[in-house]
């Protein structure tokens, strides 16, 4: 295919009311996507999402947790735009208590969160970007899934390295059909996450500048890790 035209181009994003996801909906506005923004809390989103008209934007109930959710959400999408070609995964949780001390309840939540909820989304939305030609996906990983730093983030490193072999698995699966998948791995973001008054760090403005700069790559310059850091380490 030619040059991305994304007027032509509808986008669901997930975790749009705050954090990462809310500046990715705000650049993706901009640069004219026709958007469909998931949160849980609709209420937040409504209040969050870009100044946006209705032929170009649509609101959405996602909880992550609940398949049927998923579900709802993508039928809903299809509905009313009549496609999708990009999937930013973005919603995701964070426990810090260390391996010994952690309970299996909040690995669980981390697991339903960070990796059931993109993987279904995923399984639901691959068929119609299938369809697109040049489909996208993007997965909002994080530097924790490319190195373990620390007892304290050792539940949520195991569940963005799952991330990280999923979209390793889709970017396969989808390749022959034009499907291309990144996993944006950012070191510490400047959201609630982690300090969102913290400058010293990643700013979310820059994490969503640069998913917007892989969706809109040609099917021919396919990247598929992005590791983007604050701070000298190994790895980014
Ligand atoms: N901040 C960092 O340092 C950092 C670094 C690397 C990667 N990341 C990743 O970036 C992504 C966005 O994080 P962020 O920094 O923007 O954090 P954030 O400000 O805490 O936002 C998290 C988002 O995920 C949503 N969410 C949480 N649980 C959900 C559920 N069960 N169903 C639907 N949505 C749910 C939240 O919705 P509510 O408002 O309803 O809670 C919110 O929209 C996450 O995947 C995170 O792991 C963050």
């Amino acid at each position: 295919m030619g040059s991305i035209n994304a007027g032509e181009r509808v986008v669901m994003l997930s975790g749009a009311n705050r954090g990462i996801g809310s500046k990715i909906a705000a650049r993706l506005a901009a640069d004219g996507y026709r958007l469909s923004l998931g949160a849980r809390r609709t209420d937040a989103l409504a209040e969050s999402a870009p100044d946006v008209g209705p032929d170009r934007m649509m609101l959405n109930h996602h909880e992550a947790t609940d398949l049927d959710s998923a579900r709802g959400w993508v039928d809903a999408t299809v509905e009313r735009f009549g496609r999708i070609d990009v999937l930013i995964n973005c919603a995701g949780i964070v426990d810090r208590t260390g391996l010994e001390s952690m309970s299996e309840d909040v690995l669980d939540d981390m697991w339903a969160v960070n990796v059931k909820g993109p993987l279904r989304l995923i399984r639901l939305a691959l068929p119609h970007l299938r369809k697109s030609g040049s489909g996208r996906v993007v997965n909002i990983a994080s530097l924790s899934a490319k190195r373990v730093k620390g007892d304290s983030i050792v539940g949520y490193s195991m569940t963005k390295y799952a991330l990280l072999a999923l979209s390793h698995a889709i970017r396969q699966i989808g390749w022959d059909d034009g499907i291309r998948v990144t996993a944006v791995c950012p070191g510490p973001v400047a959201t609630d996450m982690m300090d969102p008054d913290d400058d010293t760090i990643i700013q979310p403005e820059d994490v969503a500048d640069l998913v917007a700069t892989v969706i809109a790559l040609p099917n021919t310059a396919s990247v598929s890790e992005l590791l983007v850091g604050c701070r000298m380490e190994a790895w980014a």
